[in-house]
C-alpha cells in the first residue's frame, strides 16, 4: 500500500499495535472530531477509544505540552526531524503514528516537496491542530527514556510511581530502550538508535525551564490515572500529589545535572 514509508512513532508508553491496526485508523481518519467519546475526569480530558490503556490526557493543556515537548526534541537533535538520510520521491508516502498535535507531521510538511503525500494517524483527533527518510519503508520512532530520568530524591520517587502505574496498566515504562529489540523480532533491519540528555530545571536556562516544565505537565496528566489506580501506595490524595509534584519543580529548578534523556529510533524493513 505504502510504496515508501516513513514512519515516526512519538509516544510515551505506546501500546503495541500492528501496523494493520495504525491503516484501520487512517481510513477512519476524522479530522478534528473524535473516534469516541470524550470522557472528562478531574477537570481534564482523556479517550475512550476502544481498549486503549493510554494514561495521558487529550484536551488543550497535553496539546500545548505537545507542541512545547516537541520544539524540545527538534532541539536535542539539531533541529533535524528525521536522523538517517532520506530523499522523499515523488509518489513517497509518510506515516506519522501516534500524531497527537501533528507538530512533527506539520513540521514535516513544511521540508517535502508537494507530490509527498503525509498522513498523520492517531486513536484520538481531538488533538490535531485547528488547521484542516529512510531508504524505502523506513521507520523512525522518538521516545522520551523514562529510564534515564535523573535528579533527586523526589525524582526516583516519581520514576517508582511511574513504573508501579504502567505496571497496573500493562504498559511498557521501558519503551525506548525495547524498541530496537522489538523492531528486530518484528523484521526490521540496520537499527540505529541515538540518545540526547535534555537538562531539566531552571539552572539551565530557558531550554532547561521548558525541559523541567514539559516533564512536570507528563506527571500532571498522569494524576487522573493514578488517582484512580487509588495512589499505588506512593500518595493518598490529589493534595499529595500536587504536593510531590511542587516538590518535584523544586528539586529539578535546584539540581544542576537533573535530566533526561530523548531516543530516536531508525530502521528499515523491506516489506510489510
Ligand atoms: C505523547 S503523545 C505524542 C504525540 C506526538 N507524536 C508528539 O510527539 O507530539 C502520544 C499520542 O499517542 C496516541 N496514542 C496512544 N495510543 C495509541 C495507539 N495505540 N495508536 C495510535 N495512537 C496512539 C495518543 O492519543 C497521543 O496523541
Amino acid at each position: 500500500m505504502f510504496r515508501s514509508l516513513l514512519g515516526a512513532i512519538r509516544t510515551q508508553s505506546l501500546q503495541r499495535m500492528t501496523f494493520q491496526d495504525h491503516f484501520k485508523i487512517i481510513f477512519s481518519f476524522v479530522p478534528q472530531g473524535t473516534l469516541a467519546p470524550i470522557v472528562y475526569k478531574e477537570k481534564r480530558a482523556f479517550t475512550s477509544y476502544e481498549g486503549t490503556k493510554y494514561i495521558l490526557p487529550s484536551d488543550e493543556l497535553e496539546q500545548e505540552r505537545l507542541e512545547k515537548q516537541h520544539r524540545i526534541f527538534t532541539r536535542a537533535f539539531d533541529n533535524k526531524l528525521v536522523l538517517p538520510p532520506v530523499i522523499l520521491k515523488n509518489g513517497d508516502k509518510v506515516l506519522d503514528s501516534a500524531t497527537g498535535g501533528c507538530s512533527w507531521l506539520l513540521d514535516c510538511m513544511k521540508n517535502v516537496p508537494d507530490s509527498v503525500e503525509i498522513y498523520g494517524i492517531d486513536i484520538e483527533t481531538r488533538l490535531f491542530p485547528a488547521t484542516d527518510c529512510l531508504p524505502d519503508n523506513g521507520l523512525q520512532l522518538c521516545e522520551v527514556d523514562l529510564n534515564s530520568f535523573k535528579g533527586g530524591p523526589v525524582v526516583d520517587k516519581c520514576n517508582a510511581l511511574l513504573t508501579a502505574l504502567c505496571d497496573s496498566k500493562g504498559l511498557l515504562v521501558d519503551i525506548a530502550s525495547q524498541s530496537p529489540e522489538m523492531l528486530l523480532n518484528a523484521g526490521f533491519a540496520d537499527v540505529h538508535v541515538d540518545c540526547r540528555s535534555v537538562p531539566l530545571g531552571k539552572w539551565a536556562g530557558k531550554y532547561g525551564e521548558d525541559g523541567g516544565s514539559n516533564i512536570v505537565s507528563v506527571w500532571k496528566g498522569m494524576k487522573t490515572a493514578l488517582m484512580t489506580a487509588g495512589g499505588l501506595g506512593f500518595v493518598h490524595s490529589e493534595e499529595e500529589y500536587d504536593k510531590l509534584l511542587e516538590d518535584l519543580n523544586r528539586e529539578l529548578d535546584g539540581t544542576p545535572g537533573a535530566q533526561i534523556a530523548l531516543v530516536t529510533i531508525y530502521a528499515q524493513k523491506s516489506e510489510y
